[in-house]
């Protein structure tokens, strides 16, 4: 069966109205902000019409006044949605009602109007893995990014593997510790990880930006990795140290039919004596821990390589939109995927814009390329 979906909006003025949803329930809020930033900077006002929304940590949806300053993240500065900066937004539940209200305690709900398309630039739980985009498909509102699926496959570092193996595409060895494992047996699901070598990383399996991973050496620091990756996720995923380069590639959805768009591969970079184990948060927003690079310095055909498999790894979830997909060029001459990101950090010195940036396309257009795809995409079954 197939649903039926309205045309594609078109307004007196000739503009989109964007709406732009940041901050969220995660612990990437402050990274979704500063996403937000560099996007409403950049955004082509005569285009299009933005509405900033902001959620806050507990999920409050708020008008914002859509100031850019106030949501970069710096080391002196992590920026945050209070649940009260703002009067309160109320989403249409309905699919023939596509007109946003705010309501603030006192007054009467007050019309915002109309959107067209929501870009919603939310990292990690309630926001890349699924949950907003089901809102948008049941409000018949069409968004930027990946669908339920793809969202949610992405964002599950466990069920991300068993998708991209299963189409035979190579990952590194693993091993996933549930909630329920851990609570009835700690030193059996450890034996579980015992197969693997060391070094090995732990981590929450539906996180990001690092957060809640520990690099462990010998099996003695694995019990304590293991509760601290609980701290964000009650499903833990134990990863074998891969050594070797990080090279990631930026994909953008095909037109029309067309196939996805690889852009050139960069290099991360961590450098040698800069405190960073690996590439954690705060090489990745805080200080110059990392050096991001672009093309990175590959042989040809391993470039081809991570094109391919980043390209391949869209497919094989089913992604929509947008993805950078992170694969490690191993020491024996490999590549495998790390993981792919379906809403990855996206400020104008993210790595997914400057991949495109030296691709040839600039940070303006890669915005304006992603709300076009998503006006011309339907929601529904598709
Ligand atoms: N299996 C691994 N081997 C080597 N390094 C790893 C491995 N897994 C993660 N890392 C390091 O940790 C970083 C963050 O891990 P990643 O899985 O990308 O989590 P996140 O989703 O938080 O970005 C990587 O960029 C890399 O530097
Ligand atoms: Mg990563």
């Amino acid at each position: 069966m197939t649903t039926e979906n309205s045309p594609q909006p078109v307004r007196t003025d000739g503009k989109v109205r964007v709406a732009i949803v940041f901050g969220g329930r995660s612990s990437e809020h402050a990274v979704s902000c500063a996403t937000a930033a560099g996007v409403m900077r950049a955004i082509d006002r005569d285009k299009y019409d933005v509405i900033p929304i902001g959620i806050s940590r507990d999920g409050h949806w708020v008008l914002t006044d859509g100031d850019p300053s106030r949501l970069e993240l710096t080391s002196g500065h992590t920026p945050e949605v209070g649940a009260d900066s703002g009067a309160g937004v109320v989403v249409p539940m309905a699919t023939t009602e596509r007109t946003l209200t705010t309501l603030s305690p006192g007054s009467v709900p007050d019309v915002i109007g109309e959107v067209d398309v929501v870009f919603p630039l939310l990292h990690g739980p309630f926001g890349e893995d699924g949950t907003i985009q089901g809102m948008l498909e049941l409000a018949d509102i069409r968004y930027v990014g990946s669908g339920v699926f793809a969202s949610a496959a992405g964002m599950d570092k466990h069920y991300m593997k068993v998708l991209f193996a299963g189409a035979g595409l190579p990952v590194g060895p693993y091993a996933v510790i549930t909630d329920r494992e851990w609570q009835r047996d700690p030193a059996a699901a450890m034996e579980a990880v015992g197969a693997l070598k060391y070094p090995v990383f732990v981590k929450p399996a539906r996180a990001g930006s690092s957060m809640g991973i520990t690099k462990v050496e010998t099996p003695g620091g694995l019990e304590a990795a293991i509760e601290f990756a609980r701290q964000h996720d009650r499903k833990v995923i134990v990863e074998q140290g891969i050594a070797g380069r990080e090279i990631e590639c930026a994909v953008l959805q095909g037109r029309g039919v067309d196939g996805p768009r690889v852009s050139h591969v960069g290099e991360i970079a961590v450098q040698a004596g800069s405190g960073h184990e690996f590439y954690d948060f705060e090489a990745k927003y805080l200080d110059d821990g990392a050096v991001l690079s672009c093309p990175a310095e590959v042989p040809p055909a391993v470039s081809a390589e991570v094109q391919r498999l980043a390209g391949a790894a869209f497919e094989s979830l089913g992604c929509e939109g947008l993805a950078r997909v992170d694969c490690f060029y191993t020491d024996t001459g490999d590549v495998i995927i790390n993981e792919i990101n379906t809403m990855p950090g996206f400020t104008p010195r993210s790595m997914y814009s400057m991949m495109w940036e030296a691709t040839g396309l600039s940070y303006p257009d890669l915005i304006d390329e992603l709300i076009q795809l998503a006006l011309t995409r339907p929601v529904g079954l598709r």
